[in-house]
């Protein structure tokens, strides 16, 4: 494995790089309040992950912010679905989606810089991003009611669809351009308002989408953002009563929180929380595929995804040609920061996170596992922690049951297809689940078996503007993306229209 580019990762990394942006005004930092930018006396900073040091101060809005966004939110929603059409909010949403393809090499390396994920990743990130823009333009179309045949004489009974209102809209750091879009494009698609609680670790792509969402057109009071640190302040989504609904993607202790303080005024909520995911590799696999699959689902975005392979379930008889292939390729990898063209495996995105995939590893070394490949941080001032493969891990490992986040391969060996059914639902969380298999008896049962929201059968790539993206059990509930991502954001309307013959 390559070592750290220590030229690339100097203090001066992220100064060259935005002065290298093509459009520089697209690094904003402030909030963006009833239709204007706000700026503030209070900032906080967010960190370039590479080098751990500060990338930019971004404006920490408090209680009063969050109320102005929100009642500007709730004043211009109304007007805003009563004069458009689902055909005029897709031209809109059409033309967004032009800008950030436009604008995609800066805003990926706005993306790179806060994040860490390589650029690369990052400019793949952007065009998956779009992805939900351009889906949702199409969807505003969409939205059908039906005619019911109504058990009373002279009576039609019909429904519609309206939006739902003002939607909170709390992102994670991980995806910071995607998170966004598969929320805010079905919200407007469907004719609601937003207000944004980017993610403090990185603001700076939300900031970098919404300045693209006003120059497409879309009404500016309509979309609202508002960096914060101030928790108390990001809890006025969840409380104010204007706020009709709260899309949350993070941790399924946080999404706990907010559907108890949401349901003081009963808002609708989508909760993408927590995943565990098993990936299960039977010995009648391609190997060659499950280890493809493997380094993309498990070492995507440093390992850091909620639908990340957490516990690589091995069948006893292809355990060991599948370790020694999977450690090839991790062996290839190279550690870096995001924006130097050699990296293919980025930084954590802060300490904590380093941390927690040492601890991970700790636990199930003492456990009984051994060190294929890594398992340790080096020694530089970013965020990195080496790609690591572990086999022999125990069920007891703290990795089986809580989520590293983190660049860790853990192989644990079974015996049958039962117990590794078993295994792969013993967990609260059900976000995603993988598994190889050429035995298509085989891949209808385990498929319907695994207790998760989304499964992969023969691919570690699950996630599209198409497919329906969320979880069961602890990992939350409501579907983003797809067919059904709309209707997340609307209300069904029925209308009985009785007495025709008076
Ligand atoms: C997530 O980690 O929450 C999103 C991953 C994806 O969209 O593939």
């Amino acid at each position: 494995m390559g070592s750290i580019d220590t030229k690339a990762s100097s203090a001066d990394y992220h100064e060259r790089a935005l002065t290298a942006l093509k459009d520089k005004s697209l690094f904003i930092s402030d909030a963006f309040i009833d239709g204007k930018w706000k700026s503030s006396d209070k900032t906080f900073p967010v960190y370039e992950p590479s080098t751990a040091t500060v990338l930019g101060k971004v404006a920490d809005c408090d209680l009063a912010d969050f109320q102005n966004a929100i009642k500007s939110a709730s004043e211009a929603q109304p007007k805003f679905f009563a004069s458009t059409t689902g055909t005029s909010r897709g031209a809109l949403l059409r033309k967004w989606y032009e800008l950030i393809i436009q604008n995609q090499d800066d805003i990926a390396t706005i993306l790179c810089l806060e994040n860490g994920k390589t650029y690369a990743e990052a400019k793949g990130e952007v065009v998956y991003a779009a992805s939900f823009i351009a889906w949702f333009a199409e969807e505003a179309t969409r939205a059908y009611g039906v005619t019911i045949p109504s058990s009373t004489p002279h009576t039609t009974l019909y429904t519609t669809r309206e939006p739902v209102g003002v939607c909170g809209i709390i992102t994670p750091w991980n995806f910071p351009a995607a998170m966004i879009t598969r929320k805010v494009g079905p919200a407007l698609a469907a004719g609601c308002s937003v207000v944004i609680k980017p993610p403090s670790e990185t603001p700076f792509t939300c900031l970098a989408l919404t300045k693209l969402a006003v120059e497409a057109g879309i009404p500016p009071a309509i979309i609202q953002v508002c960096p914060t640190k101030n928790r108390e302040a990001a809890t006025e989504l969840a409380t104010n009563p204007l706020v009709n609904k709260i899309s949350f993607t993070g941790s399924t202790g946080v999404g706990k929180m907010l559907a108890k303080l949401a349901a003081g005024t009963l808002k609708k909520l989508s909760l993408e929380l927590g995943g565990n995911a098993p990936f299960i590799v039977f010995d009648d696999a391609d190997l060659d595929l499950a280890v493809e699959g493997a380094m993309f689902c498990k070492f995507r975005c440093t390992g850091q995804t909620c639908v990340c392979a957490n516990r690589l379930y091995v069948q006893k008889g292809v355990a060991k040609e599948f370790t020694a292939k999977l450690v090839k390729k991790v062996a290839a990898l190279q550690m870096g920061p995001g924006l130097d063209t050699k990296t293919t495996q980025g930084p954590l995105v802060n300490k904590s996170a380093v941390d927690k995939v040492k601890e991970h590893v700790a636990d199930a070394l003492s456990k009984g596992a051994k060190v294929e490949f890594g398992g340790s941080a080096p020694d530089n001032s970013g965020f990195f922690f080496e790609p690591t493969v572990l086999s022999g891990v125990t069920a007891d490992a703290l990795v089986s049951k809580d989520e590293t986040f983190g660049p860790l391969a853990p192989i644990f060996e079974f015996e049958t297809e039962e117990e590794a059914i078993k295994l792969a639902n013993d967990t609260e969380f059900g976000l995603a689940g993988y598994f190889f298999s050429r035995n298509i008896g085989r891949a209808m049962r385990v498929a319907q078996r695994l207790q998760v929201g989304m499964v992969g059968v023969n691919t570690g790539k699950i996630s599209a503007a198409e497919a329906p993206f969320g979880g069961v059990k602890e990992s939350g509930y409501g579907k983003e993306g797809s067919l059904y991502g709309l209707e997340d954001y609307q209300i069904i309307k029925s209308v009985t229209i009785g007495n025709q013959d008076a």
